[in-house]
């Protein structure tokens, strides 16, 4: 198991700053995260003292993306424990925060599951250290699962593409923004781009938030890929001409009949592709894959505020006077927004899934199934 210092260096290496560590202050324990909501124009870090501290940041998207999620979770009943907060209250709001991605809950139940044992052994004060080394050791799994999801997914494009020369064309952000190591689907375009057979990344710009333009687009920049960034609505145009090769995208959960819930906008993209006959590839965990939710409808899709939609929140210090939260309308004053979170992309649209665990394709129950119970963590 990789140690804190190692665990902060994975991150750090792709980003500068890690998207989330522990930190022991004088004062107490905090969970501190790198402020999703305030890049790229500024890399400010944000710091938890407490757990309602964390589930807000959670549900504004400071802290984003399913595998990140699931290390807060668990990083925020260890800082409940260590802080003498009731754990049980505070492992049911943070699994509460969002209810789309699957690894939130998981990442909660897993330091919470390792905080009961130790609390029924009589641990005492250990039962918050057990916490804590649960919530590493889901960390450190994380960049381990990246770096395995990046092997396999490189030697699929090869297969899928071969000669090289990726266009790859992705949805939100799936990099070291939403992992401990290098992501998920963006894991992957590294590593295409380290063996030097990326030839350009389109990047969604993915309204509403704008994880692609302004999350995807960092990472591309500071890893020196040759990207473009383009507005959602134009990916059909460039389906037709001819300029995608496949799509890589993440997921926050994945049911048990192989349907990817992941950011509003994906499942259009996965029509486009196979329109186009160009394969349509997701990247997540096992710790995504949900084998107690039967079927894409079984999902639930976050909806979350139409103002989102509505109006344009603007970087710090831009517009007249504005800091951090200011915004623009878009809409006229009273508009109704339609503003649900993610989609569900079903199965017979995905060309492949490919995990830490190996790569299912064609997509089916069965094949599923067997690959989470193949993998070491299920
Ligand atoms: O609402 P967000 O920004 O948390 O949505 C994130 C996504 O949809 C990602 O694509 C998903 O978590 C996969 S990245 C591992």
């Amino acid at each position: 198991m990789a140690d804190q210092y190692e665990v902060s260096k994975a991150g750090a290496a792709a980003l500068g700053i890690p998207s989330l560590r522990w930190e022991e202050l004088p004062e107490g324990p905090v969970v501190v995260l790198l402020d999703q909501t305030r890049l790229p124009a500024e890399e400010a870090e944000l710091v938890c003292t407490d757990v309602p501290a964390l589930v807000q940041a959670i549900r504004r998207l400071a802290v984003r993306g399913a595998p990140l999620l699931g290390i807060a979770g668990a990083y925020g009943v260890a800082l409940a424990a260590a802080r003498g907060f009731d754990v049980d209250e505070a492992a049911e709001s943070l699994a509460h925060a969002r209810p789309t991605a699957v690894n939130l809950g998981y990442g909660v139940r897993r330091a919470a599951a390792a905080y009961r044992a130790a609390a029924g052994r009589g641990a005492g004060a250990g039962a918050a250290a057990a916490a804590l080394v649960e919530a590493r050791a889901l960390h450190a799994e994380d960049i381990e699962a990246g770096a395995r999801m990046a092997e396999q997914g490189l030697a699929l494009l090869g297969e899928l593409l071969p000669g090289g020369g990726h266009r790859i064309l992705t949805h939100c952000n799936s990099g070291a923004l939403v992992s401990g190591g290098e992501g998920t689907a963006f894991a992957v375009v590294r590593a295409a781009h380290r063996a030097g057979e990326l030839r350009r990344l389109w990047v969604d710009e993915t309204r509403p938030l704008l994880q692609g333009a302004r999350l995807t687009a960092y990472e591309a920049a500071r890893a020196g890929m040759a990207y473009s960034v383009l507005a959602d609505g134009a990916a059909g145009s460039l389906f037709a001409a001819g300029e995608v090769d496949a799509v890589l995208i993440g997921a926050d959960r994945i049911a048990a009949d192989g349907s990817v819930a992941n950011k509003i906008g994906s499942y259009p993209l996965a029509v486009l592709a196979r329109y186009h006959h160009v394969p349509f590839v997701v990247v997540a965990p096992t710790t995504t894959v949900d084998l107690e939710t039967e079927r894409g409808a079984d999902i639930e899709v976050e909806q979350r505020p139409g103002s989102e939609v509505t109006e344009l929140s603007l970087p710090p210090g831009q517009g007249s006077g504005a800091g951090p939260g200011a915004a623009i309308a878009v809409a006229p004053l009273g508009a109704q927004a339609y503003n649900p979170a993610f989609d569900v992309t079903p199965p017979e649209l995905v060309t492949a899934i490919v995990t830490e665990a190996g790569v299912v394709s064609p997509v089916t129950r069965n094949g599923l199934a067997r690959m989470c119970s193949t993998s070491r963590w299920s």
